[in-house]
């Protein structure tokens, strides 16, 4: 590759990280997650609920963890680098900002 496509790369590189930064992150909203945790409470909500289908499982407590893991987990569920029928399912319903929104309010919750 010669220098002036080099430099074209790098430029094209430099651009697309500061629009990927500009665009930011949405800032989570928790007060607006109160409409949205209605799909979620149905089995977050109930302490020591296990889900029967597909198998018995244990539905983690997600109520009192940091944003950022929570937020990260649903982007997880949401690309598929993590997995689960029922998350999966619902992470994929998300838009960023419900995830940032869930997130907050999560992560305020006790
Ligand atoms: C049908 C039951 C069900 C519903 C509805 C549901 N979840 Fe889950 N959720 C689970 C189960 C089961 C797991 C654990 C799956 C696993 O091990 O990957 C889980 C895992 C998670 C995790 C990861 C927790 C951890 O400790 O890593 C987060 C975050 C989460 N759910 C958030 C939500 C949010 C937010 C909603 C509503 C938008 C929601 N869930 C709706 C059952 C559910």
């Amino acid at each position: 590759m010669n220098k002036v496509a080099l430099t074209f790369v790098a430029a094209t590189f430099l651009a697309a990280g500061s629009y990927a930064r500009a665009q930011g992150v949405p800032k989570g909203d928790a007060e607006a997650a109160k409409g949205k945790i209605t799909m979620c409470i149905g089995c977050h909500g109930v302490v020591g609920y296990q889900t029967a289908f597909p198998q018995v499982y244990h539905v983690p407590m997600i109520a009192g963890q940091s944003p950022d893991y929570l937020a990260k987990a649903l982007q997880a569920y949401r690309v598929g680098d993590r997995s689960h029928p029922s998350m999966s399912a619902v992470a994929r319903s998300l838009s960023d900002q419900d995830v940032a929104d869930l997130a907050a309010y999560y992560g305020k919750a006790r």
